[in-house]
């Protein structure tokens, strides 16, 4: 008996030291603070050294920005608080369902990448081989690492960890890398993933990485070109350039200022905020004051004197990271508030636009929905040309975000607007998927000059009202694209697809995601589920998910063979946030980048 006695004590303590571990694990996991150190194992150090390398134009240690000082401010509350929902068991049950299938997406991509294309760049979801277009370091393996671990696949993470671990920044396969892409892709990816695990060599691995991007700023006036080109750089005849997107020089400051909070060595920080500096001097002079063209000269003093504008390609994450950067400063750069106010003012003057419904078709009322268009401006005439875009589609977390977080109201509202027009042309296309680039007819707009008082004074009329059909107004912005075949057959007030292809992009449900996480609106949830279900029917191929050339192809899709490295890291990371717990990856506690990896802002 004793015997026995002491054989079930020792089980018990057995079972109940397996429990304590497990209940752990599950706490850590779900806190996302396990201090993890994995492995140092297999660390291989880059086989250059760009910290050793000497500067052609220096910088004294006493001229570099330190990093603001100060005890972070309290924030505004950024999400909904769910604190009060009253979930049922089925909607438990579907959020679980569904989270699951958008896991086992991601669990086939990554194994069609894994057994096909590994520590390559990309896998070919066709033909099931590795293609290297990012340089070769193995953009989807670096890319999907933090939508590994925030889906709970640690077996699969630590094995990408291995793998990162050797990654050799001098052994790629070009001569040159896009400075804006391997930031966003490999040095957010990379953070974001120590961020979360705490993996140390992770962080080791960005410094390398760090190191090397920002050797692209030793130019003589420490702007970086986006073209980096590694003889160059060496060689120390490195120059900014006279055409240069925003996008590419805006893009950076959320990467480097947070390899600064990690490392406490500020001349990353310093280095993006020298480039904060030149947006902020021009912002209020250019062609459309309180935006800045899509490209600046950056050799001549970032020369900001084009006349296109926008928020797609090329422009998109300049102004995205302007509010997320003030997020993740604590609120202790007021620049960067002001920057974001100044430029959602513009874009909402001049850059966003309501299309023209026809009535028939929506007898009872049109859709409240709202696009981001492209501006041509000289400084006196403002013309708008209403297309779609479907990389513009960002806008609408970037209003709600901006909108929460500067308590400006009206923001939340045009973001929900902005993000609803995405999915209402995903639903207008027989995919169910809306294309790369269409254009439409526009409610027609009061005639302003640029030069107008930022104050809006009441009489202005509103921008962005509602208006009737206007059949002739219709033909007149029809006319051209008639002869073309099939626009004849498109849904108004389409007037044109310029570009039909769906390349797996993001934006869409990026901007549901922050709408959902920011007014807890449910309905969005549904949205969310029929827009994953209609890319993945366009889309899925035997081995994996495909880029595909025609979302106006009723029945079976063509593909193009093409999976990038965003597919994994963004498109599914977001479908499966928002059918996750709203604490998960929290908008008040995490900032994402431009390619969804989140940065952890400090706590107030
Ligand atoms: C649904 O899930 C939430 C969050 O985990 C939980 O608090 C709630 O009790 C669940 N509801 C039911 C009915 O199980
Ligand atoms: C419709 O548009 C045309 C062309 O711009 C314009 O001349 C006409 O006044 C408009 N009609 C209405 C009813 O607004």
């Amino acid at each position: 008996m004793a015997i026995l006695n002491a054989q079930r004590t020792v089980h018990r303590v057995v079972l109940f030291a397996i429990v304590c571990l497990a209940v752990t694990y599950l706490l850590l996991d779900q806190t996302d603070q396990v201090p993890a150190r994995i492995s140092w194992t297999g660390y291989v150090p880059s086989s250059f050294d760009w910290a050793a390398r000497k500067r052609r134009h220096p910088i004294a240690e006493s001229s570099l920005t330190k990093l603001p000082t100060g005890h972070p401010r309290e924030l505004p509350r950024i999400q909904h608080d769910f604190s009060a929902e009253q979930w049922t068991e089925a909607h438990n049950r579907t959020q679980r369902e569904r989270r699951n299938a958008v896991r086992e997406a991601a669990v086939k991509s990554w194994n069609a990448y894994r057994e096909h294309a590994w520590a390559r760049d990309e896998v070919t979801p066709v033909s099931l081989r590795g293609k290297d277009s990012f340089n070769g370091w193995g953009a989807t393996l670096v890319d999907s690492l933090d939508t590994l671990w925030i889906m709970g696949l640690r077996k699969e993470f630590k094995e990408a960890v291995r793998a990162v671990s050797k990654i050799d920044w001098d052994k790629g396969n070009s001569l040159t890398c896009s400075l804006f892409e391997t930031n966003i892709r490999y040095l957010g990816g990379l953070l974001a993933a120590y961020d979360l695990s705490r993996e140390a060599v992770l962080l080791r691995k960005a410094v390398e990485l760090g190191e090397m991007l920002y050797a692209a700023f030793d130019t003589p006036n420490h702007l970086p070109p986006n073209q980096f080109s590694f003889v160059a750089v060496k060689e120390g005849l490195l120059y900014a350039s006279k055409h240069e997107s925003i996008a590419a020089i805006g893009s950076l400051s959320l990467e480097f200022t947070r390899l600064s909070q990690l490392t406490g060595n500020p001349k990353y920080f310093s280095a993006v905020d020298n480039i904060k500096r030149h947006f902020e001097r021009t912002q209020d002079e250019t062609k459309l004051p309180g935006m800045w063209p899509v490209f600046v000269d950056a050799k001549n003093n970032f020369q900001a004197t084009d006349y296109s504008f926008g928020i797609a390609a090329s422009a998109d994450s300049a102004y995205e990271y302007l509010s997320k950067t003030y997020m993740l400063l604590g609120g202790l750069d007021e620049s960067y508030k002001k920057m974001h106010l100044k430029a959602v003012a513009t874009m909402k003057k001049h850059v966003l636009f309501r299309p023209m419904f026809p009535d028939v078709y929506y007898p009872a009322a049109p859709p409240d929905v709202l696009f981001a268009g492209t501006v041509l401006s000289n400084g006196r005439i403002v013309e708008l040309l209403p297309e779609v875009h479907h990389l513009a589609c960002f806008g609408g977390g970037m209003f709600a975000l901006g909108g929460r977080l500067f308590h400006e109201d009206g923001d939340v509202t045009v973001g929900e607007q902005l993000a609803r027009g995405c999915v209402w042309a995903y639903d207008q296309f027989p995919t169910g998927v809306m294309p790369e680039m269409a254009e439409m007819v526009a409610c027609p707009r009061p005639p302003r000059s640029s030069s107008s008082s930022s104050s809006s004074s009441s009489s202005s009329p509103d921008p962005l009202a509602p208006c009737d059909w206007n059949e002739t107004l219709w033909r007149k912005a029809n006319k051209g694209s008639e002869e073309d075949d099939g626009s004849k057959s498109l849904p108004k007030p389409f007037s044109a697809v310029r570009d039909p292809q769906y390349l797996l992009r993001p934006e869409a449900i990026e901007s549901i995601f922050v709408l959902y996480r920011i007014t807890g609106k449910t309905d969005l949830l549904d949205v969310a589920w029929r827009m994953f279900l209609a890319i993945c029917k366009a889309t899925e191929t035997r081995g994996a998910f495909s880029a595909i050339t025609d979302v106006m192809t009723e029945g079976y899709t063509t593909k193009l063979d093409a999976m990038e490295s965003y597919w994994i890291a963004e498109t599914l990371k977001y479908f499966y946030l928002i059918f996750s717990e709203p604490h998960v990856i929290s908008l008040d506690e995490w900032v994402f980048n431009t390619e969804a990896h989140p940065l952890r802002v400090p706590r107030a």
